[in-house]
């Protein structure tokens, strides 16, 4: 069961604690982020650590509003627009940082462009009014595990990290990632928007980052970690489940299955799915009891949300092969 909800003496602890270099867990409308005062390197440094992340793979530099946005970002056209559309919201812009930026290096892994998000959770946004300065949080897991969308998925990670309660995660699925570096907006992360309505709002289609590794490095890094494997196989297929499997579906067509199975969503809401998969990979992963049963998932059709959730069950499924 959850603690009771975050309430002001919490926040209060909570800008205190960043205030001071320590780390806090926040809810966002996207998932639970871990957060450091992202002008301090020691901090931030601390939080690759309890993380396990790779220092290569920069974090996200979470700010109250536009304006603060503009103080350590640049914004061409395209990215005030997009700005101005989807803030508050699951968006996330990298833009070339300001010389002047007061964000450690270490927070943008030493390269010259920054990602930023306005969050829209009612907490996120009472935090970072109450801080005057960016707050750099990646989701709240330890690397290589699953993102939290409830509180109780970040007390299993991080059980003595103060944690600022907020329920579950509307959304459930991590922003969406737009490189605005010069004239052709690129599509780094499928997230909790759907291309095509960045798309539509931009009147143009979004490219796609190289494919070359070296390139990845410098403007989708985040492609180069090793992302979250369930502990048992995953696979995306329409074959029949084995009886020892778990199942993911989406709908009312299930077919005879013995073994633990999750409804993504009855009505096939693309939303309500994206919201529930997180929750869904947890619960049948903790359901299996024998080692070599799998995680057998219905594949959903790649547009809409459906490329976010995709994304993510496909590199679960391929990071287990690994
Ligand atoms: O919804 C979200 O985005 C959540 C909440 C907490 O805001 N955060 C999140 O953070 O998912 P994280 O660290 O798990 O993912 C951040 C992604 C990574 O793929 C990272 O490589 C990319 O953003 N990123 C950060 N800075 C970048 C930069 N300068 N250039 C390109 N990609 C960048
Ligand atoms: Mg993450």
């Amino acid at each position: 069961m959850s603690a009771s909800l975050a309430d002001a003496r919490d926040l209060d602890v909570a800008i205190q604690h960043l205030t001071q270099g320590e780390l806090v867990a926040f809810p966002t409308e996207t998932v639970y982020g871990l957060g450091a005062d992202a002008r301090n390197a020691r901090a931030v440094a601390e939080l690759y650590a309890r993380k396990g992340r790779p220092q290569f793979n920069p974090l996200i530099c979470h700010v109250a509003s536009l304006d603060q946005a503009r103080q350590i970002g640049l914004f061409n056209p395209s990215a005030a627009l997009l700005a101005n559309t989807f803030w508050p919201g699951p968006l996330t812009l990298v833009v070339p940082r300001r010389a002047e930026c007061s964000v450690a290096p270490l927070a943008c892994a030493g390269l010259p462009t920054i990602a930023i998000r306005v969050p829209n959770h009612p907490l996120a946004q009472a935090l970072l009014q109450g801080c005057d300065f960016p707050i750099a949080a990646p989701s709240a897991n330890r690397s290589g595990r699953l993102s939290p969308t409830s509180a109780d998925h970040v007390r299993e990670d991080f059980p003595d990290i103060h944690l600022l309660d907020g329920g579950r995660c509307t959304i459930g699925l991590e922003s969406s990632v737009i490189g605005c570096l010069d004239d052709a907006p690129m599509w780094l992360r499928a997230g909790g928007i759907a291309r095509a309505d960045i798309e539509r709002v931009l009147g143009r289609t979004l490219s796609l980052p190289p494919q070359e590794a070296e390139h990845q490095a410098k403007l989708a890094p985040g492609r180069l970690a090793r992302h979250y494997a369930p502990a048992h196989q995953l696979v995306i297929t329409d074959l029949p489940a084995a009886p020892s499997d778990a199942l993911i579906y989406m709908g009312q067509k299930l077919a005879q299955h013995e073994g633990p199975s999750f409804n993504l969503s009855a009505s096939e809401n693309l939303a309500e799915a994206a919201s529930n998969l997180y929750e869904a990979l947890h619960q049948m992963d903790r359901q299996l009891t024998q080692p070599h049963a799998r995680i057998i998932v219905r594949p959903i059709h790649d547009a809409g949300l459906g490329e976010a959730i995709m994304d993510r069950l496909q590199r679960a499924q391929v990071s287990h092969a690994q």
